[in-house]
């Protein structure tokens, strides 16, 4: 054997170069198993002289059978004018790029076929050597690639449409409430009769419940429009609930309640903004059907993470309500008085959840007050005001109310 590093010194000894060697051996053996199509084809009258037993596969038909039939014959009557034509420029001696037409089998079925050929000179004959190779396959794949990017690339149009829709109902509505809400300020500057300023707080309270229900209908819409796409990171869980606890100092003031916050040392992985909607919207509702007592924003290590809870001295929720309430539009015994709301809260709590796969509990029965809870993955735990300390005993913060189980 003459390997290729030692080829110049094997050629000086007169070894012949292998690949010499083996077409001049094993000819007929390479053709009949090479897995390309190959016939040779008299110009003359344009019969086929030879094909290997790939091609005569490809065209369902016996290597006999073949030296009988037009070539033409092998090819979807659309292409025939084609490939008569190519044929001929070929036996012209024009140059002729391959190219792909759609063959056709004994029973009618097709396939991809691109051509290929050159002509040569056999035994005085002139004879055109055509290769053919099937790119059903690989056509196949390539479709169904283009199909996808272009599915993908209408998705990612529609995403951006409806993330500019986003920003612009949330810039566009947004910014009239603002504008409410400083005007309001503006004008109880400027009243002093009692029934004037009531007149006043009950614009504000309509502002703040038209922002939570934009609030809202941006976190539906972005849920069901696949525009959430959360983005995890580790980060202090006590920064959050400190946000928190400071957003809903005052209304908890306002409603009489005691908000308490557990200062925590621990890190999350999670998403904050999104963490922060879900969290918002528990507080919101422990604050809202909450008549006395206390909520309270408890974070824990346990076995599978952090649980951040949240926890009120409020009515209740009855355990046949417990798996309805996260449903859409639907509300509970706790809001039969009146209370606004539009049962979106915890659906959006549960939807936004499972985006950030962690899993939401509720544990509450009438009259022993609720707790909705989250599970996150843990983080490192990091030191709060530069000295690392332990979490705050929860014990030591527990609202005057029954755990319930
Ligand atoms: N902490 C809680 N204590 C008692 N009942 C609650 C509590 N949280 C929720 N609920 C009950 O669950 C129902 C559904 O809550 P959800 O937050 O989904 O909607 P909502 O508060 O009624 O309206 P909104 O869409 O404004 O949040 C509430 O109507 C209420 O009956
Ligand atoms: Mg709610």
């Amino acid at each position: 054997m003459c390997d290729e590093q030692g080829a110049a010194e094997v050629e000086t000894d007169g070894c012949p170069p292998a690949s010499a060697d083996l077409l001049a051996q094993h000819a007929p053996a390479l053709l009949h198993e090479a897995q390309v199509g190959l016939f040779v084809l008299d110009v003359v009258d344009q019969r086929i002289l030879y094909a290997n037993p790939y091609f005569a596969e490809l065209v369902g038909r016996s290597p006999e059978e073949l030296l009988t039939i037009p070539v033409l014959d092998m090819v979807e009557p659309e292409y025939r004018d084609l490939v008569a034509e190519r044929l001929r420029e070929r036996i012209a001696g024009k140059p002729v790029a391959p190219y792909t037409v759609i063959g056709r089998r004994k029973d009618g079925t097709n396939f991809d076929a691109h051509i290929a050929g050159r002509r040569l000179e056999v035994d005085g004959r002139l004879t055109l050597v055509v290769t053919i190779t099937d790119l059903s396959d690989y056509n196949r794949v390539l479709r169904q690639t283009q199909r996808i990017q272009a599915q993908k690339e209408a998705a990612e149009a529609a995403a951006e449409a409806k993330s500019r829709f986003l920003a612009a109902v949330n810039h566009d509505l947004r910014q009239p409430l603002h504008a409410i809400e400083l005007i309001s300020t503006a004008l109880r500057r400027n009243l002093v009769h009692p029934a004037a300023l009531l007149l006043c707080d009950r614009i504000d309270q309509a502002g703040t419940s038209m922002t939570a229900l934009l609030d809202s209908l941006l976190d539906v819409y972005r849920l069901d429009s696949g525009a959430l796409h959360p983005s995890l990171r580790t980060f202090p869980a006590g920064d959050l609930l400190r946000d928190l606890g400071s957003e809903f100092g005052p209304v908890a003031r306002e409603r009489g309640l005691r908000l308490r916050v557990t200062h925590t040392a621990k890190t999350v992985v999670s998403d904050p903004a999104i963490l922060r909607r879900i969290l918002a919207n528990l507080v919101n509702n422990a604050l809202r059907y909450t008549q006395q007592g206390s909520v309270q924003i408890v974070c824990r290590r346990d076995a599978s993470g952090v649980r951040i809870e949240v926890r009120d001295s409020g009515p209740g929720i009855a355990r046949d309500e417990h798996q309805r309430i996260f449903d859409e539009f639907t509300r509970g015994a706790a809001s039969a008085d009146g209370t606004p709301g539009t049962g979106l809260g915890l659906n959006i709590v549960s939807r936004m959840a499972s985006a950030l796969q962690a899993p939401v509990t509720l544990r509450s029965e009438p009259g022993r007050g609720s707790v909705f809870a989250i599970t996150l993955p843990r983080g490192q735990d990091v030191a709060t005001h530069g000295t690392a300390q332990p979490a705050e005993p929860v014990t030591a913060t527990l609202p005057q109310f029954s755990e319930t189980g």
